[in-house]
């Protein structure tokens, strides 16, 4: 089994940090074994050293494991066959990424978290990048959608940023805080390609 409880579990103590209404442990199981879901986890190869070169983007899906940052490595692969965590060095996952597919070459981002100590250091916005070129170099999506909260400021930054825009606004669509939800989408036409080179 490629996508074991441990890695579930891991993403679960994120939920749980990172959102306040979280997905509970079976919501992630289903997600995890649908081939309608992507989840990417993110890992930090040394605690000490915060930088982008030393971060892995796994895609974990039953296939196996793609890896979507690193050049000598994008084969699809079980994940136990990983070599170059050496045996003392365990990989820190430091956030995680749900995708949706929906009809018509669309996807839908539906959770996004990464660990508060490493907030504001520019992790979300390396990994989405790499997410968003995946999605429309690789599989040739051609649009992106999510909801965020009226209220998640830091979130909508880092959406516009990378050039998502608003289409829709559902009004007090959040039960727990009678928040707005902002209905954004990137379209590949739209988005340059060659940012992140
Ligand atoms: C939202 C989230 C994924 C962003 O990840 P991150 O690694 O902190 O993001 P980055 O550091 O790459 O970018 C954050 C940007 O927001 C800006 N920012 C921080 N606080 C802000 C605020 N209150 N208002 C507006 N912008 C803010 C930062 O300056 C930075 O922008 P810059 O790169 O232009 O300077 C992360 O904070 C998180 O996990 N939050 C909790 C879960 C969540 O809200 N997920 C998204 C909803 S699905």
């Amino acid at each position: 089994m490629i996508m074991d409880m441990d890695w579930l579990d891991s993403i679960f103590e994120l939920e749980k940090e990172c959102f306040q209404t979280f997905y509970t442990l079976d919501m992630l199981k289903s997600c995890s074994e649908s081939d309608s879901y992507q989840i990417f986890l993110f890992f930090l190869l040394d605690k000490q050293e915060k930088n982008m070169d030393k971060t892995l983007i796994f895609l974990v899906s039953h296939q196996g494991v793609q890896i979507l940052n690193s050049k000598f490595l994008r084969k699809k692969q079980d994940i136990n066959s990983l070599k170059f965590f050496s045996n003392d060095q365990k990989p820190f996952i430091i956030g995680y990424a749900i995708f949706l597919t929906l009809e018509d070459f669309s996807v839908e981002l539906l959770r996004l978290g990464i660990r508060k100590i490493l907030q504001n250091q520019g992790f979300g916005t390396y990994f989405l990048n790499k997410i968003i070129e995946y999605y429309f170099l690789e599989r040739k999506n051609d649009k992106i959608f999510l909801e965020v909260s009226e209220e998640n400021q830091k979130a909508i930054h880092l959406y516009k940023k990378l050039g998502f825009r608003n289409y829709a606004i559902r009004k007090k669509y959040y039960y727990h805080n009678q928040s707005s939800a902002l209905c954004m989408v990137l379209e590949k036409k739209f988005y340059n390609l060659n940012q992140n080179k």
